[in-house]
Parts: structure tokens; sequence; C-alpha cells
């Protein structure tokens, strides 16, 4: 592990590397190798990719950002006065722009001691807790860079806490390993600690569909993204214009699907991992899914990890659902 003392109250561990280890490598080729062909949904997030979903909570149809933030601003004051936590602890927490709807409640409410965002990105989460403590007198902040698939118990210790998981990230998870992830951090939770998971709701599916199908084309970018990840890490030899983005709702299985579908019949090589495939014209390979929830489903989820749920917490809408549970 790298850690990096800075100036300015900031500790920043890392456990993610950049060379791609054998057991990376391992998953891209079975994963490229099963059917359908899937990549591992992390590979979207580099420096580049961040920057893509930043601007893709911008977008004029990604209408999940801006819902989840008004919710938060309204029961923020509510859920700190609840928890009484002085520790924010958010995976996935990318930029951690609503993150500050809940550190400007905490600091109201005089509670404001630690933030530690858990990422996968570097870049990110460097810049983040750079700019947090400018932001916020007093507070310390200690990032953690990793995979919380794998590396949640480098959640520093601290007092009563809460951790939060925003931006339909569980969403992204397939059901068993959304049900894993959760029971992991039930298991590094301490009794009294709280979870905040954010879900976004299956209401609209109309809506849903065109949030990932925006008009500018960012999330067909973001998607394509992926490609520039395979190349740049494991030297794969494709052309990213070959390729178009696919998003569908499945109505099944109550999510979104990404693809990335070959324009063409190709040949992929890819040194890197001893590995060179055909693609026909049409074929696609599953980059990421979205899963939407409703409240009876997102609160099983929690229920069946050990969690109680005490507040559901939804918009006007019923686009996005905030579920604040408690480990007892
Ligand atoms: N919480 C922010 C960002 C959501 S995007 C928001 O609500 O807008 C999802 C974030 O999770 C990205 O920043 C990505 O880098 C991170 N991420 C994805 N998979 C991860 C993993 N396995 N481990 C750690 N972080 C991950
Ligand atoms: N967690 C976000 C979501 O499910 C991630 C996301 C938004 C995303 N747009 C995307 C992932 C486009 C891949 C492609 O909404």
């Amino acid at each position: 592990m790298d850690c990096t003392t800075e100036p300015h109250n900031i500790i920043v561990d890392v456990h993610v590397t950049g060379e791609t280890p054998e057991s990376a490598r391992a998953e891209l080729r079975a994963g490229l190798l099963a059917t359908p062909r899937t990549l591992p949904t992390k590979y979207l997030y580099d420096d580049r990719g961040s920057e893509l979903f930043e601007a893709i909570c911008e977008l004029p149809e990604y209408y999940q950002t801006r819902t989840e933030r008004q919710l938060l601003i309204d029961c923020a004051d509510q859920i700190v006065d609840l928890t009484k936590v002085e520790e924010l602890v958010e995976l996935g927490s990318g930029a951690a722009t609503k993150t500050r709807v809940l550190l400007d409640a905490m600091a109201r409410a005089n509670q404001l001691r630690f933030y530690v965002p858990f990422d996968v990105s570097e870049g990110i989460v460097r810049r983040v807790a750079q700019e947090l403590v400018n932001e916020y007198k007093g507070l310390q902040v200690h990032g953690v860079v990793g995979d919380f698939l794998a590396h949640l118990e480098h959640i520093p210790e601290g007092g009563r806490r809460l951790v939060v998981i925003l931006g339909g990230t569980i969403g992204n998870l397939a059901p068993q390993a959304a049900r894993t992830f959760i029971s992991s951090i039930h298991s590094e939770l301490t009794s009294g600690d709280f979870f905040l998971l954010g879900v976004q709701l299956e209401t609209n599916i109309k809506r849903i569909e065109a949030a990932y199908n925006d008009s500018a084309g960012v999330t067909g970018e973001f998607n394509k993204n992926i490609l520039h990840v395979m190349q740049e890490m494991v030297g794969a030899t494709l052309n990213p214009d070959s390729f178009e983005h696919v998003a569908r709702y499945n109505t099944t299985d109550h999510r979104i699907e990404m693809r990335l579908r070959s324009n063409e019949h190709q040949t992929i090589r890819i040194p890197g991992l001893d590995l060179s495939f055909d693609l026909e014209k049409g074929e696609e390979i599953l980059t990421e899914i979205s899963t939407k929830y409703d409240h009876p489903r997102a609160e099983t989820l929690l229920e069946d990890s050990g969690f109680d749920m005490i507040k559901w917490y939804t918009d006007p809408d019923e686009l996005i659902g905030l579920a604040l549970a408690r480990k007892p």
C-alpha cells in the first residue's frame, strides 16, 4: 500500500496499482470469452471516464443527479439529526458534488469531523480531498483509492459512521454481487452505524431509456471510453469508431443494459491478454447494467444483509429513493 500524507488534514491510501495484475487479466479474459461477452464496469472510470460521467450528470436527459440532489437537500438535516454521526464514508464518491449537501447539514449541526471518499479513481479522490478541506474548516479527509468490492476493510476506524452510496451505483451491480456487497458493508460496520443507500426507481421506463440515450452522445462516449481503457491497459488493437452505443431497458430484470455493438465483422487482438477473437457484425459486448429498484426491493436488499431500514425518502415523482438503514 502506498500511503501519502499531505498538508491540510488529508490522508490518501492507495490500494490499487497502475499495473494490471494477473487476476485482473484473468477477469478480463473470462468476460470477453463469455456469452454474451462482457467487460467489468469499473474500467469505465479512468480519469477521462470520470470526467465524462461528470458531464453525463449535467445532461438534460439525465434527471437522476439533480433529483437525488434535491431529495438530499430535503432530507439531509433529518438524516443528520437521526443518526448523530460525525463521520461520513462514501463508496464510489466520484466528484462528491451531492456529498456537499450532507456535509453542509453535518456542519450546521456541528457534527462534521471526518469524510472518507472511497473510489477506484485516484485522480478524483485526490482532487475531492483537496477541494473539501478547503471548503470545510477543520474537516479531516481520509481518502481510500480502492475497489469497494475488494478493499472495504481499509475504511478507517472512526466514531459512529454513516456509509453512503449515491448515484445509482448499487444498480450497476448484478443482483448477487449487490447482495454480497451490502453484506460486506454490514460486516465492516459496528452496531449503531448507519447506511444510506440511493436507488433509482423504475417509475418511468421511457424516461429511463432517454437518460441513457442522450442527444449529445455523451453517454455513448462514456460507454466507448472502456475501449480506450482496453487499448491503454492491455494493448487491444481495435477502432472505437467501429462500435456503437446501445442502451435498452430489460423489463424482466428491471434494468438498463448498455452494450457496444460492432458495426462490422472484425478481429480483436489483445496482446496483453494473449487473446484474439472475432466479433460478428452486430455482435454486442455488455459493458454496464443499471438496475432500477422499488421500495420493497430496496428494503429486501438491506434487510437480507442484516440492516434495519428505518426511513424511506422519495421525491414527488418517485424517481429516486433514499433508504436509511441501521446496523442493529
Ligand atoms: N457518487 C457519485 C459518482 C457515481 S459514479 C454520484 O453520485 O454522482 C460511480 C463511481 O463509483 C465512480 O466515481 C467510479 O469511479 C466508482 N466506482 C465504480 N466501480 C468501483 C469499484 N469497484 N470500487 C470503487 N469505486 C468504484
Ligand atoms: N450509476 C450510473 C447509472 O446507473 C452510471 C451511469 C450513468 C452509466 N450513465 C451511464 C454507466 C452510461 C454506463 C453508461 O445511472
